[in-house]
C-alpha cells in the first residue's frame, strides 16, 4: 500500500513505517557519531519511549552506552486497513536495530498510568534484568485515569487569571493570526492538568520500582520539563501546564528522599522547545519554534531531540567527574542554548515583525513542517513514497 500523510489540524492520522525506520536509523547514527558515553547507564527503563524525547532517550542509552532497554508506551499496531501509529513504527524500528546490534530491548504497550502496566514492567525487569540503573520518565498525555481513585482527569492548555492574546500560525497554511485564549474558568482545570502532567505518576512508578527491589544502587531518574521565553509564559509556564511542571519539578525532592538509601538521585531536565506531537498542540508555540529554529540554525546551535538527549547524557547526567551541573533551582538545563540572550533577543525582534506575508522568509516554517511530517515517517530523505510501504511491521519483543 502507498501511504500518504492525512492530517486533521495538528494531528497526522497516518504514519509511514519505512520513513520511521529511516528516521530512527538517523538518530542512531548521530549518537554513534558522538562516541561512547563514558560511565553511561547499563540497564534503562524509559516510560514514554516511542516518540519525542523518550524515543531519543532510549536510542541514546542503547547506542551511546550499550544499555539494555525496556520501553513503555501507548501505541497501536496496524489493523484492518488502518495504519499503526508513528510510535509503533518507531518502536519496531528501534527494536530491530537494537537486536541487530546485539542489544537487549523489550517493550510494553499499555497505559503507563495504570497499576497493571507498572506491575508488568516490574515483572519483566525482575525476569530479564534484575535491576535498572536509570529510569527516564517522558510521558506526554492529554488524560490520565487515576489508578487509586478511578477518576479520569483531562488536562487543558489555558492561561490562568486573564485571557491571553498573541500571534499564532497554522503551520499547514502558513497563515499568521491573532489568537485569544480564554483563562481557566472551571476550578477543576488546574488540579486536573496537574494530575495528568505533574509528578504524581512519576512518584508512583519510583515507589513501586523501589518496593519491588528493581532499582540498582546509585540509580538515577530523570523527567523532562520546559520553561521557554516570556512571550509564551501566559500559555505555558504561567498557565495550567506550567502548574503541572511546577509539581513535576517539586517531585524531585520527594524522590531524592525516596532514593536516599539506594544512593539514588532524581532530576528534572529542562529541555528545548522542539517539534513533537505534544508541542504542536499548544497554541502560539509552533510560531515561536519556527522563529527559534531560524535563529538557532543560523547560529549553528540548533538541536533536535536526539542532539538534546545525547548532550543531556554526555554532558550532564554522566560527566567524567560524576557531578551533574544544576541551575539555582536544582534543575538540569539543556535549554541553555535556546535561552541564550542573543538568541532570545533575535527571536523577540522577529516575533514583532512576523506576518503571513513574510513568514517563509523570516521564520523556519518550512523546517517546522518538515519536522512535523518526519515525526510520522513522512518527508524523510531517502524514502521513495511512491513505493508500497512495508505496512505490517511488528515490534518483535512486545510483552
Ligand atoms: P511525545 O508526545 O513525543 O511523547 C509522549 C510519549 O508518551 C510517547 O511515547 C507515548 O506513547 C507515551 N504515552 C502517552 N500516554 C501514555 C500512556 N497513558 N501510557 C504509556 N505511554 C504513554 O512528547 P514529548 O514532546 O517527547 O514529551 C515528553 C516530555 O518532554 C513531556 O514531559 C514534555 O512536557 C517534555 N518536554 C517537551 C518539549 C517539547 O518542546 N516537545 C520541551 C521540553 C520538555
Ligand atoms: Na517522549
Amino acid at each position: 500500500m502507498i501511504i500518504q500523510p492525512r492530517t486533521r489540524g495538528f494531528i497526522c492520522l497516518t504514519a509511514h513505517p519505512d520513513g520511521a525506520l529511516q528516521a530512527v536509523k538517523n538518530q542512531i547514527e548521530y549518537v554513534k557519531s558522538k562516541g561512547a558515553i563514558k560511565n553511561g547507564p547499563k540497564k534503562v527503563l524509559v516510560i514514554g519511549a516511542s516518540t519525542g524525547f523518550g524515543l531519543s532517550s532510549r536510542i541514546t542509552a542503547a547506542f551511546g552506552s550499550d544499555a539494555a532497554t525496556v520501553g513503555v508506551f501507548f501505541e497501536k499496531p496496524a489493523s484492518e486497513g488502518k495504519m499503526g501509529t508513528a510510535g509503533w513504527y518507531n518502536s519496531a524500528a528501534f527494536e530491530k536495530e537494537a537486536h541487530e546490534a546485539g542489544l537487549y530491548a523489550k517493550s510494553i504497550n499499555g497505559d503507563a498510568f495504570s497499576d497493571d502496566i507498572k506491575k508488568q514492567t516490574i515483572e519483566l525487569i525482575k525476569k530479564d534484568l534484575g535491576q535498572v540503573d536509570l529510569v527516564v520518565y517522558s510521558l506526554a498525555s492529554p488524560r490520565r485515569t487515576h489508578p487509586k481513585t478511578g477518576v479520569a482527569h483531562s488536562s487543558v492548555l489555558k492561561p490562568i487569571g486573564q485571557a491571553y492574546t498573541n500571534k499564532t500560525v497554522d503551520f499547514h497554511t502558513g497563515v499568521v493570526s491573532d489568537v485569544t485564549i480564554a483563562p481557566v474558568e472551571n476550578e477543576e482545570d488546574i488540579p486536573n492538568t496537574v494530575a495528568v502532567m505533574g509528578g504524581e505518576d512519576w512518584k508512583f512508578w519510583m515507589e513501586d520500582l523501589k518496593a519491588a527491589g528493581v532499582l540498582a544502587d546509585g540509580v538515577q531518574t530523570v523527567a523532562y520539563s520546559y520553561i521557554g521565553p516570556e512571550l509564551t509564559f501566559p500559555i505555558y509556564r504561567n498557565g495550567t501546564i506550567g502548574q503541572a511542571k511546577n509539581d513535576l519539578e517539586a517531585t524531585v525532592t520527594v524522590l531524592n528522599d525516596l532514593l536516599k538509601d539506594l544512593n539514588g538521585k532524581s532530576y528534572v531536565s529542562v529541555n528545548k522547545a522542539l517539534v513533537t506531537q505534544s508541542s504542536s498542540a499548544i497554541p502560539v508555540v509552533p510560531l515561536y519554534i519556527s522563529l527559534l529554529y531560524k535563529v538557532m540554525k543560523a547560529k549553528g546551535t540548533h538541536e533536535g531531540t536526539i542532539e538534546q538527549i545525547q548532550r543531556l547524557f554526555a554532558d550532564r547526567l554522566y560527566t567524567e567527574n560524576g557531578e551533574v551541573p544544576l541551575d539555582e533551582a536544582g534543575r538540569i538545563r539543556v535549554d541553555d542554548w535556546e535561552m541564550a540572550d542573543d538568541v532570545q533577543a533575535e527571536v523577540d525582534k522577529l516575533w514583532k515583525e512576523t506576518t503571513t506575508e513574510n513568514l517563509s522568509e523570516i521564520s523556519d516554517i518550512a523546517g517546522y513542517r518538515k519536522e512535523f511530517f518526519n515525526l510520522f515517517g513522512f518527508e524523510v530523505d531517502g524514502i521513495d513514497y511512491e513505493k508500497d510501504a512495508n505496512e505490517n511491521v511488528q515490534v518483535p519483543s512486545i510483552e
